[in-house]
């Protein structure tokens, strides 16, 4: 399927979740998938909203392009979600600032006070959620559908960019010269906290940089593992 039938494909879809799934609401993690549905969106007119969850420990490049996002697509407003300060509290004087090196168990508890719990609250009262996930981008991601109901947090969750590869979010973004993480260009594929992430090596797994100290299989942070 050639790339341009895959962006007029994923145009249609946006404006079908704007359109029957209103409140409709977009996880951006400004990571370069992300890139792509913001100017997907902001070029199909779809009706659907933008949010981000800043966790606290961002690097300071996603702090950059989130300003710069918010320059180049004035009509696209990022709603940002902070952590409740009382959960972060506990954590840090509890298990330290960075607790999550620890152990699996710590680390999925800074994952949740971090980003789960803002995330149940950004979904709140939506009918719909769209992420950028893809199926390339991992072995938990190879079954990834399109569409589907997200019975943990109770709304339809749409991956418009599922079937996309990495060197098609790159021509798009090449293409529409649109902006980007700046560590991208330094050997950083997937990037979310800044302490959680690192560079990977020629020919590792896009994801290989991601809570590099853990076993793969346990290298989901929650956002889209199901429990139910
Ligand atoms: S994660 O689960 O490992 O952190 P990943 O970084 O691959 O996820 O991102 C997959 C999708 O989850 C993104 O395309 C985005 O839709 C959503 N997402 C991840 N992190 C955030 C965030 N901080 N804010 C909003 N959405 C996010
Ligand atoms: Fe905490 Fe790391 Fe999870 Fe960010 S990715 S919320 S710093 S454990």
């Amino acid at each position: 399927m050639s790339l341009q039938i895959k962006i007029d494909a994923a145009m249609a879809l946006l404006r079908h979740i704007g359109d029957a799934f209103s409140p409709a609401v977009f996880a951006n993690s400004l990571g370069a998938e992300d890139m792509v549905l913001t100017d997907l969106i902001a070029k199909s007119g779809a009706a659907i909203e933008t949010f981000s969850l800043d966790t606290g420990r961002l690097p300071a490049e996603t702090y950059a392009l989130m300003q710069e996002t918010k320059a180049a697509y004035p009509a696209l407003p990022i709603k940002l979600y902070f952590p409740q300060t009382a959960l972060v509290e506990e954590y840090v004087n509890q298990h330290g600032i960075n607790g999550f090196y620890d152990s699996v168990e710590l680390r999925k508890a800074c994952c949740h006070a971090r980003k789960i719990e803002p995330l149940q609250r950004a979904l709140s009262g939506k009918k719909a959620w769209i992420t950028g996930l893809r199926r390339q981008q991992s072995t938990t991601r190879t079954d990834l559908p399109e569409h589907e109901f997200d019975h943990d947090n109770g709304l339809e969750k749409f991956n418009p960019l599922v079937e996309w590869t990495e060197k098609e979010v790159w021509e798009y973004i090449r293409a529409q010269q649109i902006p980007y993480n700046a560590l991208h260009d330094k050997h950083y594929p997937s990037i979310g906290c800044a302490p959680c992430t690192r560079a990977i090596a020629v020919g590792e797994d896009i994801r290989a940089g991601r809570w590099w100290w853990e076993d793969p299989a346990n290298k989901e942070c929650g956002l889209h593992v199901k429990i139910r």
